[in-house]
């Protein structure tokens, strides 16, 4: 059975269990920011791995970048950011919200009024999202800088760096996670939405007359990706976009898109940017972007570019969100966070039926062999039932349990947390069987 959570739900599991905080809770809180709790950094950087591995280590022809958030300045008028990353905005007068003019009833626009407290509203006045800055004491036009809206420009900078120093050959990838920042009018939906965030994106670098191919199958390939790490097919779909809603640089873009308690959004972008960004490069550094291609008989081109760009803070939400789920015990609620086992913040829990008669010193020594390969968290407070409920709610997808047989012969029991079965188990065996669990894990429908 499927169940679908509120986001009340979601944002109280998160910061009752450590994953997910707002940001300077203590003055009162930062509209739209937040931040990663105990629970929630291990999460963010599991989904991190998880993608890279994917990515770089999956794929001889992709390699990675770690490039600056802040840049030159001109790299964003050659972007095209300058002059077009910009969302309508309208403010009412009376209650002082603000609004996306895009966002609210083409209705409201014509007749001015708001659609919160029907107040007069302004008329809508194009807002660029980038945040400026300045670099070095003085502030004045000379010193301005911006904090990047995306990472793929980095990429694109330093394309002829990586083509010379990492020998590699068209086709060819550069993959790169790391912060953006957005000054996002209407921030909302928890960690969906917010002003700083982070991305993971590919440029893949391709011959102008395979583009559509390489589109097809990195198309494919991203949408895949979601399932493997175990997001339910029947809340993902792809979205073309239409001639309105392609990005200035765009020649062809699909989204992959997820049922979110709030309905269905964009999680990923795949697009076909064309040689517009290497070309715009070109013209604005006034050097030599273009690549020579001895494999196709020394053939000189811009090569087109096919984007992968996934939200790393939105795919975290998109797996808690998916991740929920509740069922009834033998009369109580359970609340069972059924994440990959890959992604789960702890991956074993150890614990000692009862922690005296040298059950705790015993449970401690498996703790202290498995945290070798696992993340493997020790705890001995409250019923053992209790302490399943605990980990089940942060996702732990195993729990071993000591009790007084295992120091007789030696063995555990080995409980899985999505089927709440245990089974007995020789200590020595515990690696393999955890290995060979994650390996053969499957999302229970
Ligand atoms: N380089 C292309 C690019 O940045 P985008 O569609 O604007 O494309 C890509 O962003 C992804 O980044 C989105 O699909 C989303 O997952 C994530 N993203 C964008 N804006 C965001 C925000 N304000 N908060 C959280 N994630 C965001």
């Amino acid at each position: 059975m499927e169940s679908s959570v509120s986001m009340d739900t979601l944002v109280s599991l998160c910061k009752r269990r450590g994953f997910i905080y707002q940001s300077s809770e203590i003055y009162g809180g930062l509209s739209s920011a937040w931040d990663y709790g105990p629970m929630g950094v291990e999460l963010k950087n599991r989904v991190q791995k998880y993608w890279w591995r994917e990515m770089t280590q999956f794929h001889d022809n992709i390699v990675g970048l770690d490039a600056s958030i802040l840049m030159h300045p001109r790299v964003w008028e050659a972007s095209g950011h300058v002059e077009n990353f910009t969302d309508p905005l309208v403010d009412c007068r009376k209650c002082k919200q603000r609004f996306r003019a895009d966002q609210i009833p083409e209705e409201n626009i014509r007749s001015h009024t708001c659609p919160e407290c029907g107040g007069e509203l302004t008329d809508p006045r194009q807002f660029n999202l980038m945040f400026k800055t300045h670099l070095g004491p003085l502030e004045n036009d000379g010193s301005a800088v911006y904090l990047r809206p995306e990472t793929a420009q980095g990429i694109y900078v330093n394309f002829k760096n990586v083509v010379q120093t990492a020998r590699m050959r068209v086709p060819f990838g550069i993959a790169q996670v790391g912060k953006a920042f957005r000054n996002e009018i209407t921030t909302k939906n928890f960690i969906f939405r917010t002003c700083e965030f982070e991305q993971m994106e590919m440029q893949f670098f391709v011959h102008p007359s395979e583009d559509e191919q390489y589109f097809e199958q990195w198309k494919q390939e991203r949408y895949d990706f979601y399932r493997k790490m175990g997001i339910r097919d029947s809340r993902l779909r792809l979205h073309q976009h239409g001639p309105d809603e392609l990005a200035h640089y765009a020649k062809i873009a699909f989204d992959i898109e997820y049922e979110f308690p709030f309905g269905w959004k964009e999680l990923e972008g795949i697009h076909n940017r064309t040689d517009y960004d290497l070309s715009r490069h070109m013209e604005y550094s006034k050097k030599d972007l273009s690549y020579l291609d001895d494999l196709r008989g020394g053939e000189r081109y811009i090569p087109y570019v096919i984007e992968t760009s996934a939200g790393l803070t939105r795919t975290v939400l998109t797996v808690l969100a998916d991740a929920y789920d509740e069922e009834e015990v033998e009369g109580e609620k359970r609340v069972v966070m059924r994440l990959h086992p890959e992604l789960a913040p702890i991956t074993v829990g150890v614990f000692p039926l009862v922690k005296k008669d040298g059950l705790a010193e015993l449970a401690r020594e498996v703790q202290q062999d498995l945290r070798r390969d696992f993340a493997a968290f020790y705890d001995q407070g409250g019923a053992i039932g209790r302490r399943y409920r605990r980990q089940d709610e942060i996702g732990t997808p195993f729990g071993v349990t000591i009790d007084y047989q295992s120091k007789e012969d030696h063995t555990v029991t080995l409980r899985y947390r999505d089927t709440m079965e245990q089974v007995r188990v020789p200590i020595a065996e515990l690696p393999d069987r955890i290995r060979r669990a994650i390996a053969e894990y499957r999302r229970v429908e």
